[in-house]
């Protein structure tokens, strides 16, 4: 086989294989990388003369393979604009699209996602260029495993001043968001056989199946009215337990702060087992009604592995999250990343640096909380007045303290509106919505009859734009009126 770089306009790779013959070999190749995605749709050729001299081809050879998928349906060739790729199914396995991305919804209050119009492009531009002229040339190459000093030395005061972390730059390592922490994490955790990890019921499910393809077991840890039951934990059930991953600032999906009492009994159980307990902190810069209530790493940095990320506050495609370690973890956790992908991606993290040592990073989460406060007044207030107007609406119950970017909004027991009803109305709505019923561990789904766990919808308000908004409001109503009214 003989590779050719071929500029494309990008750079594509093309494997031309001799042994079917020069024009076949290279139709075959150019099928491929259209079937792929390689060559985009609409992405245009270059011109026959340019690729037989890139490909040592003779042009006669080029311009037959174009006719021959010209004729195929695989390219366009039009006179005077050149050869174009066709628009083309690709094929199933090699580059498919998330389910969610498959169809954009008219109306979308999907939780997980912040706002991505307010993502700060000129501060970050700013400072990415800032970063970029200062950095020196060592900078361009492989870096510390744990990432960038400058970051880990911003974030360590940052988490300190804002989230009662006790923060040290060499306990930190930098991650691809909380998703490669929790992994890294369990990984470190699975090493022991039989290794496992107890996570709230209900809970993100992506978590779960991260934890398990880390290599350990998941138990389902109960979260009621005061949150996760870490009174449980010392009893029976949970004896075997390595390590346990909670939301204490604000439990994910339910929406609760972790009770005073629950943050006792955890830290208890975790000194007197001398395990670990991974503190998801995901969303704790968003509470508006008070300060948020600090870190439980605060009280007992050495049983705590803390976990934060930039998703919520920048966007979630920076993927970058951080990690502080107990002492006893902070190596075995650079190692961890290492064996991994070396370290995370070096001038996103010297932007972030400079946007926090700066405080353009604190100006901006103070613009979005009073932004996504406002969103959930907003939420409230409609079902308020819908409760005024419709006694169907006077059993629904926006659940949890006032912060974050979801609300969880239960359905009302025994009245036949369940979560298949309200999706189905919001499906004919073009409304994209959570709901609580995935986040219910199997375990649990299969012990309970489905009527007998609470229900609920996720509404996801940080999502759409500001201008989008009211729009998004207008169809939940719209959609909870033809659930609960029919
Ligand atoms: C409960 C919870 N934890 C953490 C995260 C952040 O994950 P990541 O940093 O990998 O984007 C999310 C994002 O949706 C979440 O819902």
């Amino acid at each position: 086989v003989s590779d050719f770089w071929s500029t494309f306009g990008v750079d594509l790779h093309v494997d031309v294989d001799p042994a079917q013959g020069r024009r076949a070999g290279l139709e075959y190749a150019l099928r491929a990388a259209i079937r792929s995605g390689r060559l985009a749709t609409h992405s245009r050729l270059p011109s026959t003369r340019a690729l037989a001299q890139e490909f040592g081809l003779s042009r006669g050879t080029v311009s037959a393979a174009y006719d021959q998928l010209t004729a195929e349906g695989y390219l366009i060739a039009r006179r005077g604009s050149g050869t174009t790729v066709a628009e083309f199914p690709q094929s199933p396995g090699v580059c498919e699209p998330e389910p969610h991305a498959a169809r954009t919804p008219r109306f979308d209050l999907s939780p997980g996602s912040p706002d991505p119009s307010s993502f700060p492009t000129a501060l970050w531009l700013k400072a990415m260029r800032r970063a970029l002229n200062a950095a020196p040339l060592q900078a361009f190459g492989y870096g510390d495993v744990r990432g960038t000093i400058e970051l880990r030395v911003a974030l360590a005061d940052y988490l300190g001043r804002t989230r009662g972390v006790v923060a040290d730059a060499e306990r930190i390592v930098m991650t691809s968001g909380y998703l490669q922490a929790l992994s890294l994490l369990a990984g470190l955790i699975a090493r022991r056989p039989g290794a496992t990890i107890a996570m709230e019921d209900p809970g993100l499910p992506y978590h779960r199946e991260v934890v398990r393809r880390a290599g350990a077991r998941v138990l389902p840890l109960p979260v009621d009215a005061l949150g996760a039951r870490t009174d449980l934990l010392a009893g029976p059930d949970f004896a075997e337990v390595d390590a346990v991953v909670v939301t204490p600032a604000h439990q994910f999906p339910a929406g609760m702060t972790l009770h005073a009492s629950r943050r006792r009994a955890l830290v208890e159980w975790a000194r007197s087992r001398n395990t670990l307990i991974i503190e998801d902190d995901y969303d704790a810069e968003f509470r508006y009604d008070r300060q948020p209530v600090g870190a439980i790493q605060g009280v007992a940095p050495d049983h705590v592995a803390y976990v934060g990320t930039v998703s919520k506050t920048l966007g979630p495609a920076l993927r970058l999250g951080w990690v502080v370690l107990p002492a006893h973890l902070a190596v075995a956790m650079a190692e961890a990343k290492r064996y991994t992908d070396h370290h995370a991606e070096t001038f996103g993290q010297l932007a972030l640096a400079d946007l926090i040592a700066t405080h353009a990073y604190d100006r901006h989460v103070r613009a979005c909380r009073v932004r996504y406060g406002r969103r959930r007044d907003l939420l409230l207030s409609r079902l308020d007045a819908a409760k005024a107007t419709h006694p169907a609406f006077a059993d629904l119950a926006v659940e949890g303290i006032a912060a974050g970017l979801h609300a969880l909004v239960t359905l009302p027991p025994d009245s036949g509106v369940d979560e298949p009803r309200v999706l189905a109305a919001a499906a004919r709505h073009g409304l994209a919505l959570g709901s609580l019923g995935p986040h219910w561990h199997e375990r649990t789904r299969d012990t309970h009859s489905g009527a007998s766990l609470s229900q609920g919808v996720i509404v996801g308000y940080g999502k759409p734009t500001e201008s989008a908004y009211p729009g998004a409001l207008d169809a939940l109503m719209k959609v909870l009126q033809a659930a609960l009214v029919g």
